[in-house]
């Protein structure tokens, strides 16, 4: 079945295929070869695009701009707008929906992305929610293609940290859709959303994909990659004491590494990352708790398994992949 996408939002990984997954990480590829190779297309010449982030970002604003940009495209830049303040979203979508033809938005409630969905009449991206971040996850997953010898379906990636984040939810989704095995290993505390798991498992069943979760940092063995996040996501500032003393443990580390028993295994993250003191957050946390690095060593951060810059480039194929299937 040809895969047609024109017109679709992209709210979850939940509503999409894993034969529209393979065409969008397929487009990506064609779309990062053809920059490469210096092919202009402008597939989205004349179209205006609006991104609006009620969460900071460096990537994910960055890979919007530039592959509208590449490709043709405008943008606006929104992060103090009426939304919501003095505006509803359904007004707020109407309007907009009249100017753009695509939406992006970063923020918190997954509702706003659907309300923006359901009121606009054009495609909604999501940049990222407490619940979701579905752009991110075609990024890790064009970059596994690349760094791992093997198709998705034979791979195993190995979640370790806040499995119940936005990233841990959905990495689960992508790797049940995509046939992987999936190791989030966690404390119980931090096991994502029952209900979610369930559902999840039985997506598994129709595409051979194993979906597991453990306690033991171990479980990482015969991982092909080992995928972390930060410990305290955006919003959740007032909760560092207590992860830290939850996902100590769960630091990646070179020890960690080895556990798997694979020698090419790699590393990823989505970053922003703590594996340092060069930020102002690092910084604080050092002062209060004592700790250099979180959720990975910078030994691991910098070593030739890390393939996190690699992964970021990703964010702007897999994204202009996004927005030329579906505008
Ligand atoms: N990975 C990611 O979404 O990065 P930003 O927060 O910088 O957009
Ligand atoms: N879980 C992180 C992801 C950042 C890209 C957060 O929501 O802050």
């Amino acid at each position: 079945m040809p895969v047609n996408l024109k017109g679709r939002s992209l709210l979850t990984l939940l509503d999409f295929t894993p034969e529209e997954i393979n065409y969008l990480l397929d487009l990506a590829r064609d779309l990062k070869n053809k920059k490469r190779a210096g092919i202009k297309e402008k597939q989205l010449d004349g179209k205006n695009i609006v991104l609006i982030f009620d969460k900071t970002s460096t990537r994910t604003r960055c890979a919007f701009e530039v592959a509208a940009f590449d490709e043709g495209a405008h943008v606006t830049f929104l992060s103090n707008s009426q939304m919501g303040k003095k505006e509803s979203l359904e007004d707020t979508a109407k309007v907009l929906g009249r100017f753009y033809d695509g939406i992006e938005y970063r923020g918190f409630k997954q509702e706003t992305v659907e309300l923006l969905a359901k009121h606009s009449g054009v495609p909604v991206w999501n940049g990222l929610t407490d619940m979701y971040h579905p752009t991110q996850i075609l990024a890790d997953f064009l970059t596994m293609r690349e760094h791992i010898n093997k198709p998705l379906n034979k791979t195993k990636l190995c979640y370790v940290g806040d499995a119940r984040n936005n990233m841990g939810n959905s990495l689960m989704i992508g790797a049940a859709k995509m046939g992987m095995h999936f190791v989030g290993i966690a404390p119980k505390q931090l096991f994502p959303n029952q209900e979610l798991v369930e559902k999840m498992k039985k997506t598994a069943k129709e595409t051979g994909a194993v979906i597991e979760f453990s306690e033991d940092p171990k479980a990482v063995a015969g991982a092909d990659a080992i995928y972390t996040d930060v410990w305290v996501s955006m919003g959740e500032e007032a909760h560092f004491e207590e992860r830290i003393r939850l996902l100590t443990p769960y630091r990646v580390t070179m020890d960690m590494l080895k556990m798997t028993g694979n020698p090419d295994v790699i590393f990823l993250h989505c970053l922003p990352s703590f594996h340092d003191l060069e930020t102002t957050v690092g910084r604080e946390i050092y002062e209060k708790y004592g700790i250099t690095e979180m959720e990975v060593s910078d030994e691991v951060f910098r070593s030739k398994h890390s393939k996190v810059f690699d992964e970021a480039e990703n964010r702007m194929h897999t994204i202009k992949a996004v927005m030329v299937a579906t505008l």
